[in-house]
């Protein structure tokens, strides 16, 4: 396995790759991985000879208010996962690396933007877009793997993959959770003990939701406020956002039908978590 910062490294590395033929797949991250991540990872080793792994805390993608300073870190810890998970190449370039001065340039998403976190985070998957295409560019992958956790960002992805005829197959992969139903996430090390247990209302919600519509409940506004309902009765969780959109174009349903996704945005405290189901309606 091997560790570097530099784009023309990476660059040199894959097209040796692929001189011999092999396939390459790229797992995007901002490090601090967990199970989720691997299981990202685990994925793209099955389906192609080399994985790169990057690692980049993309400034471009937080708002000033946001927690760029204290998202945590811990490359040797990263760089170990990553290894015994079998993949070959590490991408962790320093902010200086991807945006050097005189940067100019981004790539802007009109729609799928404007509901769920691109409401309270208007610049946010503009910066993801951004680095992404990126990322693209400089390992020029035959596949790139993304996990459902962050379901609208991956629709954003595959929109930006069509519109711009990237090259590469995006890959959607299922939430991963810890025992207790809590949706794995880098930012679960922000909660205290109390904010740790209290942030199971957002499974508990999205759980109570998915059977609803399971159970045959086809009117959105009637789900979203049982969910509501829910995750209002933990007094240390403040409600974003409880939405039911169309898990394409990410615009609001009135009824399940189709490909939908049913997605919230909870504060437990200081921390700001996500989670989602997705149902598929004949
Ligand atoms: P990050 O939050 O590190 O997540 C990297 C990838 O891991 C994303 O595709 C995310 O959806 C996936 N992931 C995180 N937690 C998961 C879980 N519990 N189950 C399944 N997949 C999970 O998302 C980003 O980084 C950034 O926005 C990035 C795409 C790297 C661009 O900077």
């Amino acid at each position: 396995m091997k560790r570097t910062g530099s784009v023309a490294k990476v660059r040199q590395q894959v097209k040796e790759w692929k001189k011999q033929g092999l396939t390459v797949g790229l797992v995007p991250t901002m490090g601090y991985l967990h199970e989720g991540h691997k299981s990202l990872i685990d994925r793209a080793v099955k389906e192609n000879d080399r994985v790169v792994v990057s690692i980049f805390v993309n400034p471009i993608q937080f708002a000033p208010n946001e927690d760029l300073e204290s998202y945590p870190r811990d490359i040797e810890k990263d760089t170990e996962l990553c290894t015994n998970a079998g993949a070959s190449l590490i991408f962790n370039p320093t902010p200086e690396e991807m945006y050097p001065n005189g940067f100019s340039t981004n790539v802007v998403m009109n729609n799928l933007t404007k509901e769920l976190c691109g409401k309270t985070r208007p610049t946010h998957f503009g910066g993801v877009c951004t680095v992404v295409s990126k990322l693209f560019n400089i390992v020029a992958p035959d596949r790139a793997y993304f996990g459902e956790k962050d379901a609208q960002q991956l629709a954003i992805i595959k929109r930006m993959v069509a519109d711009l005829n990237f090259d590469i197959e995006i890959k959607g992969c299922p939430i991963v959770r810890e025992a207790d139903g809590l949706a794995k996430s880098s930012r679960n090390t922000y909660l205290s003990a109390e904010e740790r247990q209290a942030a199971l209302v957002l499974s508990k919600s999205i759980a109570l939701g998915k059977k609803m519509v399971e159970d045959g409940e086809r009117n959105a506004q009637t789900v979203i406020d049982a969910m509501k309902k829910c995750i209002s009765a933990e007094p240390l969780a403040k409600i974003d956002y409880v939405s039911a959109v169309d898990a394409l174009s990410i615009t609001p349903i009135e009824t399940y039908s189709g490909y939908v996704l049913t997605a919230i945005a909870v504060y437990i405290g200081k921390t700001r978590l996500i989670d989602n189901f997705i149902v598929d309606i004949d």
